[in-house]
């Protein structure tokens, strides 16, 4: 039996590149939008009819009342963030599903991650703070706890509270104390209440979805140079942003995968520490922050901004697999005379046009493109100014990768399907 495949949505620079809003607008052209990894570090935010909604852990396919949304077990998943982001929308049984065997990021895993990061001080790895880390690493060391527990409040509750004597030495030093057992019952008793009705087997319900010949869009979080494997290590997240990632973190097999499309900024930004190699710490990088809104959906913080790179975006294309570029934001680099691509990096006195393993000595090597008044609100490729279709086939090129979508304002109609 052959069954359908599921497209894929990825974001291919350091996050926050607008999977949102693209997973929002192709939403209405799916059955079921899923989401395989990250947690409530990600924040998706989409625009319509200029409402604004900011996403952290339900899918951005939401907003479709027709979409089915699914949260899968690769997620590490927050009880109250997510029932705190649920009381947006009415009548979400039926509609929102949580895999049984998504991880818990419980509170004491923010103040792990939190308590973590303040001692490492100028190392720190300015993480969103949401337990990300610590939630990954008790899963990967075999003493996480899965979503399907809620279930049972009670023996949870003695199991988190084992976790707290096992793990003593450790909670001490990092000066937190352990849960009284009738507050820690409560707070999962409450969890159970709200979360029980969409807590059920995911992997089965998207095998059922695709052999049926339902159209299933998958959307990652967070950005391929945030990889934990394939990124700018340590200065990453705790999962794979890679399209590998969706395979493990839905339970699909690589064959049920359908085009990937790689989400990429016009330019680039990053939040939070690291290496980014095409950074603009002058009135460029000002610009764009200003223009661009650039400030985070999760934390406030105001992003890193820069030129596009395409040594980062090749890279990432090859290892996601992308069909096809969404090149968003393209309206940000309005008004400028000149715009740059890093078209190669300076390693030790060397040209290079591929991504070392480590990207902390490299130097950008830039290419100047003439820059275009106006593109903001474009639906067409005939509305761009010349010098802004110049941009994107050189992109193309550069990249070796077609644009298959523009994006020129948050809206969602503000789009150029090609
Ligand atoms: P995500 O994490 O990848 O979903 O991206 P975020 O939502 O964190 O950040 C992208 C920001 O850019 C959001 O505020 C979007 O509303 C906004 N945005 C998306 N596409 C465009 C666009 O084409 N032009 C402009 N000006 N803003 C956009
Ligand atoms: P979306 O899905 C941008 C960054 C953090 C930090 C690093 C590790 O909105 O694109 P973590 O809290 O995950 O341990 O932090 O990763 N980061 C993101 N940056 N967009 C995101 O998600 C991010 N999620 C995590 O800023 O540098
Ligand atoms: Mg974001």
């Amino acid at each position: 039996m052959t069954s359908r495949k599921a497209d894929l949505i990825v974001g291919i620079q350091w996050g926050d590149e607008g999977k949102g809003k693209i997973v929002d607008r192709l939403a209405k052209e799916y059955d079921m939008v899923c989401r395989s990894q990250g947690g409530h570090n990600a924040g998706h935010t989409i625009w319509v009819d200029g409402v604004k909604f900011a996403l952290h852990l339900i899918p951005s396919g939401v907003l479709n009342p027709k979409a089915i949304n699914v949260v899968g077990n690769g997620v590490v998943l927050s009880p109250e963030s997510i029932i705190k982001e649920m009381v947006q929308f009415e009548g979400l049984e039926g509609r929102l599903f949580i895999s049984d065997k998504a991880h818990l990021n419980l509170p004491y895993h923010s103040l792990i991650d939190q308590a973590r990061e303040k001692l490492k001080g100028d190392k720190a790895i300015g993480t969103t703070g949401k337990g990300i880390g610590p939630a990954y690493s008790d899963k990967i060391n075999r003493i996480g706890f899965r979503v399907g527990e809620l279930l049972n409040p009670a023996k949870l509750c003695v199991s988190i509270l084992g976790y707290f004597e096992q793990n003593s030495a450790m909670f001490e030093i990092l000066e937190i104390s352990t849960p009284k057992k009738d507050e820690l019952l409560a707070e999962l008793e409450g969890y159970k209440a709200k979360l029980a009705p969409f807590i059920t087997d995911t992997t089965q319900m998207i095998w059922n979805a695709l052999d049926d010949n339902k159209r299933v869009l998958l959307e990652g979080a967070q950005g391929t140079m945030l990889d934990i494997d394939h990124g700018t290590y340590p200065y990453v997240t705790s999962s794979a942003t890679v399209s590998a990632g969706a395979c493990t973190g839905l339970g699909i097999n690589p064959k049920d995968i359908g085009k990937v499309t790689g989400i990429v900024k016009a330019y680039c930004t990053r939040v939070g520490n690291g290496p980014f190699p095409s950074e603009d710490l002058g009135e460029y990088g000002e610009i764009l922050r200003k223009q661009g809104h650039e400030f985070g959906t999760t934390t406030g913080r105001p992003r890193r901004c820069g030129w596009f790179d395409a040594i980062a975006t090749k890279y990432a294309s090859r290892l996601n697999g992308c069909d096809e570029l969404a090149l968003m934001k393209l309206d940000v680099l309005d008004g400028f005379a000149e715009v740059m691509v890093c078209i190669a990096y300076e390693l030790n006195g060397k040209e290079i046009d591929y991504m070392p393993a480590n990207l902390e000595d490299v130097k950008p090597i830039y290419k100047s493109f003439k820059g275009w008044d106006k593109s903001v609100g474009a639906r067409s490729l005939e509305e761009l100014p010349k010098e802004a279709r110049d941009y994107i086939l050189a992109i193309q090129e550069i990249t070796k990768t077609k644009v298959g979508i523009i994006s020129t304002s948050p809206e969602r109609d503000d789009t150029i399907i090609l």
